[in-house]
């Protein structure tokens, strides 16, 4: 499916409001003056639409997407999933989560059933038929919302069975499990699968290969409970797109790996903007806008996003003006079909009663924030030639969610915090800081798009992924590996033999030890005759410190400081037609952006444009069939000139001339 226009609107819950009607007399009229073309309903509303256990009362709904429809506004329809009603676990108690320490939960809040529950996803499914049977053919709904955040883990029986299932599946005999799993430690050594029980603070936290399991166990029952309900919409007789609102940063689900089941990626951005200095928000934000439009490497969109502020952090600040439309047009600057947001209409009571939503308590149209949503939506109307278009790029990081899990189930060499997120994001922002578009692709993607790729503290690898390391780099690729990479195979098992496991030829070298430095610490990378020219003398690092024995690789910077000074820091490798690169310790920023800078002017990596950036300015593209669209965003406190490229100013200020906050949008023929 290619949109040909931005969707603009949100979630909308006139489920809040069906005693008082009157109420949502003006949203239309409020809708269609903010240029509100999509709204997504049926969210949490299991309640009202089966108020009893298969009663099903629907004509609230149909007259609401009745009513859109006619107004030209599309929907976009929810699963009611994301939370039940009464009835459901009272009269079905296994529907409600069990604990680590193994203790049910009482009815309340949302997002807390069992994925593994046969009763809670027959309901699912039934209710899932039921709309697909009313509303799955009416012409206004273009889209189904698969429940809503999906999330969280349940440790009742019915999940321990299911995951002593997926460990048959995946080892066949209790053997391969215990060898796998390394259990003749402490002797933990299981006889058989029905010992397993998941990892709790009452039994098993040591066995790494356990708690790694665990983890890959909630993210695939998750992913299927996801494809139960997806399955329920087809086997209705409907095939429009499904999606599902990821979330920021998210650590639980191999992201991924559901991208693989769902037809477009979208997700709920909150960023706590006017914090820090919002260039370094910005920059936060935009490494998982590009996480996300990298799960399927084209167009998503941006799901939900607050309108004012929201009211669920420790302070909630209200948008200044200008921000609303600085932070949708970043969206689409990444590769965004659409900025939306949570929620249309305030609501009355509980949690949520004071989130920021596009028409307030007091219902006018002159309130600041409806005047920041009726300008976003003039914005992204006149950006409609956008939608669909695709972002190239020849430089990738590596996130990897196994990885991540991994590290983090690890103990050693620092159990208070390894920075791996950060180690990934310094890499990111130095590619960003070259004037690049990046994608972030974990081990199992293809690396054949990229010329360039950096794959920071690979603890974990991936069976195959030493070999596509090799291949790509053999073809001509540059490929930086960093520190604690190549460690354990895909069972948390130490490979033997010398790390990088499988790269050892590839990068020239072996890794020996590792330092661990406490946080107070530092240590230095210096300069040497191979430091490459506009490199500075030093760069500080810190946390850790791989020390490596060299073999055909050529030092380019040493250590400067401890028992180690004058030893390798920074080496490079010339393998078939490419280069490899290793980094041995976890520098500052400073050192990806001099270091990037020369290794992708090198490559042959071409920015998006030529020209200097102001520090502050984000630069992104997007490419059309026949033009390709230059997005600048001024996020510097002052006001910036940027040198505009040959082209059609379709959005902002033609001479290049930007406020704080200010964007522009050239459109460059080609
Ligand atoms: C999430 C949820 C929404 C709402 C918002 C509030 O993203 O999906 O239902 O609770 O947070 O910011
Ligand atoms: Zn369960």
């Amino acid at each position: 499916m290619k949109n040909s226009y931005l969707m603009h609107g949100g979630d909308y819950n006139p489920e809040q409001w069906l005693d008082m009607p009157e109420v949502l007399e003006t949203d239309i009229e409020r809708f269609r003056e903010a240029k509100i073309n999509t709204v997504t309903v049926g969210v949490f509303s299991w309640a009202k639409l089966e108020p009893r256990e298969g009663e099903y009362q629907f004509e609230w709904l149909e007259k609401i997407i009745d009513r859109l429809y006619e107004n030209g506004i599309s929907v976009i329809l929810a699963t009611p999933s994301g939370a039940r009603p009464h009835w459901l676990s009272d009269k079905y108690p296994e529907v409600l989560r069990v604990n680590a320490i193994r203790q049910r939960n009482l009815f309340g809040g949302r997002h807390n059933h069992c994925l593994s529950s046969p009763v809670y996803r027959e309901k699912v499914r039934k209710i899932n038929t039921e709309l697909v049977k009313r509303f799955g053919s009416h012409p206004a709904v273009k889209m189904w919302h698969i429940s809503n955040e999906l999330g969280g883990e349940c440790h009742c029986e019915l999940c321990q069975e299911s995951f002593r299932g997926w460990l048959k599946r995946k080892y066949q005999t209790i053997d391969a499990l215990n060898r796998s799993w390394w259990t003749t430690f402490w002797s933990h050594t299981y006889d058989s699968f029905d010992q397993v029980e998941s990892p709790s603070p009452l039994g098993e936290m040591s066995v790494t290969g356990l708690k790694l399991d665990w983890r890959r166990f909630i993210s695939d029952q998750t992913i299927d409970y996801m494809e139960d309900e997806i399955k329920a919409i087809r086997d209705a007789g409907s095939d429009l797109p499904v999606t599902t609102n990821l979330m920021y940063h998210f650590y639980e689900i191999d992201y991924f790996r559901l991208a693989e089941k769902i037809d477009i990626a979208s997700w709920d951005n909150y960023p706590s903007w006017h914090k820090r200095e919002e260039w370094e928000t910005a920059r936060d934000t935009a490494f998982w806008h590009d996480v996300i439009r990298s799960l399927k490497r084209k167009p998503f969109f941006l799901m939900e996003s607050c309108p004012g502020a929201t009211n669920w952090k420790d302070v909630s600040k209200l948008k200044r003006p200008g921000m609303l439309t600085a932070t949708s047009l970043q969206s689409i600057a990444h590769g965004s079909d659409g900025a939306m947001y949570f929620q249309m209409r305030k609501g009355r009571g509980a949690a949520e009663k004071l989130h920021g939503a596009v028409i307030d308590h007091y219902d006018g149209n002159d309130t600041r924030t409806f005047r920041d949503v009726c300008e976003a939506g003039e914005m992204l109307e006149a950006l409609s030639e956008v939608a669909g278009t695709a972002t190239k790029s020849e430089a990738a990081v590596i996130f990897d969610w196994d990885n991540r899990w991994a590290l983090d189930g690890s103990e050693g060499p620092r159990n208070k915090n390894l920075h791996y997120q950060e180690c990934v994001e310094k890499s990111y922002r130095a590619l960003r800081r070259q004037g690049l578009n990046v994608d972030v692709i974990d081990q199992k993607c293809s690396l054949a798009p990229y010329r360039f790729v950096a794959a920071p503290m690979q603890y974990l690898f991936h069976e195959g992924f030493a070999e596509k390391v090799r291949e790509f780099v053999e073809k001509g690729g540059t490929f930086v590996l960093t520190y604690w990479s190549g460690v354990v195979d895909e069972n948390d098992l130490c490979f033997l033999g010398g790390t990088p496991h499988g790269l050892m030829g590839v990068f020239g070298l072996r890794s020996e030890e590792i330092d661990s430095l406490y946080d107070e610490e530092e240590n230095l990378l210096c300069r040497t005759e191979g430091t490459p020219d506009g490199m500075k003398d030093s760069y500080v690092c810190r946390y850790l410190c791989q020390l490596v024995k060299p073999a055909a690789a050529k030092t380019l910077m040493t250590y400067g400081r401890d028992f180690y000074a004058g030893t390798p820091a920074l080496l490079e490798n010339d393998f078939g037609e490419g280069k490899a690169y290793y980094v041995c310790a976890d520098a500052e920023q400073a050192f990806y952006d001099d270091f990037y800078e020369r290794l992708t002017k090198e490559a042959g990596i071409l920015p998006i444009l030529p020209t200097e950036i102001p520090d502050g300015v984000e630069v992104t593209s997007r490419s059309g069939e026949n033009a390709d669209y230059i997005f600048f965003q001024n996020f510097n406190r002052k006001d910036v000139k940027v040198q505009l490229p040959e082209g059609e100013v379709i959005f902002g200020d033609k001479e290049g001339n930007m406020k704080p906050l200010g964007n522009i949008v050239v459109k460059v023929s080609r």
